[in-house]
């Protein structure tokens, strides 16, 4: 296949960027995303040119790398995919392909498709955790039941990746599926429970310090996330924080 591709190129945070048309040839169906762009930039680098900048780790849909917009779509085309499982298979000979970074401003640009998601990092050390005992007194995990349904919800709300598709997709760049997901992993489990209050708490304070907006109703976060997390999430941190409040003398 021969493909069009219009890249996102910026220098870095202070540049106002552009788009910068690029031709990809002889593309498998086969290649991932990822490997077609290894290809275009292979090229660059070998006419002397800077290649295109683009976050990536695992390439198994694990470590939430791979965030960019296709087409303007986050992740791309496919539901239920990051960006590195994505394969050339989805486009036809001849396409034209938009590529451009996470929009929002708590994701700023940092070159070209790559954006500083620091920000999910601070939410996380705000409250994402659960504090242990390392006395050498720690009880055993498995000496706490947990509901079958409970561990299922608990489950499906850790594959978050934190990939921030959520943030880049929502009109008001709300963080809640991904506050929310975080959240009910610990609050839907015994070892999460005890700081289920402060940690409710804290998170949303930080998720609003760091710029994000509020929750626009629309479910886009959910169509877009590659990891199916479900709205469900955020409806349980709102409980999760009324009770807190109303309790809580912060
Ligand atoms: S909720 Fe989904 S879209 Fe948002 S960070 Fe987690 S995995 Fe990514
Ligand atoms: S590179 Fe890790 S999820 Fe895509």
């Amino acid at each position: 296949m021969k493909l069009n591709l219009r890249i996102w190129r910026q220098d870095g945070p202070k540049d106002s960027g552009r788009f910068e048309n690029y031709t990809a040839e002889n593309v498998s169906p086969d290649e991932s995303f990822l490997e077609m762009l290894d290809e275009v930039n292979e090229k660059l680098v070998a006419e002397g040119k800077d290649p295109v900048a683009f976050d990536h780790d695992c390439r198994e849909g694990i470590c939430g790398m791979c965030s960019m917009f296709i087409n303007g779509e986050a992740h791309g085309p496919d539901r239920g995919v990051t960006t590195c499982q994505l394969h050339m298979r989805r486009f036809k000979d001849g396409d034209t392909i938009t590529i451009e970074p996470w929009r929002a401003a708590a994701f700023p640009v940092i070159k070209d498709l790559v954006v500083d998601r620091t920000a999910f990092d601070r939410i996380i050390q705000a409250g994402g955790f659960v504090s242990v005992n390392t006395s050498g007194n720690t009880q055993d995990a498995n000496s706490l039941p947990v509901p079958k349904a409970d561990a299922d919800k608990a489950f499906d709300a850790a594959t978050c990746i934190g990939c921030g598709a959520c943030v880049a997709t929502c009109k008001n760049s709300s963080a809640m599926l991904f506050v929310s997901a975080k959240v009910s992993q610990l609050a839907l489990l015994p070892q999460g429970k005890v700081e289920r209050q402060e940690r409710v708490l804290n998170m949303v304070e930080k998720m609003d310090e760091e710029g994000f907006g509020n929750c626009s109703n629309t479910g886009a976060c959910e169509i877009e996330c590659p990891k199916e997390i479900s709205l469900d999430n955020i409806a349980r941190m709102n409980r999760e924080y009324l009770r807190a409040s109303l309790s809580s003398e912060k």
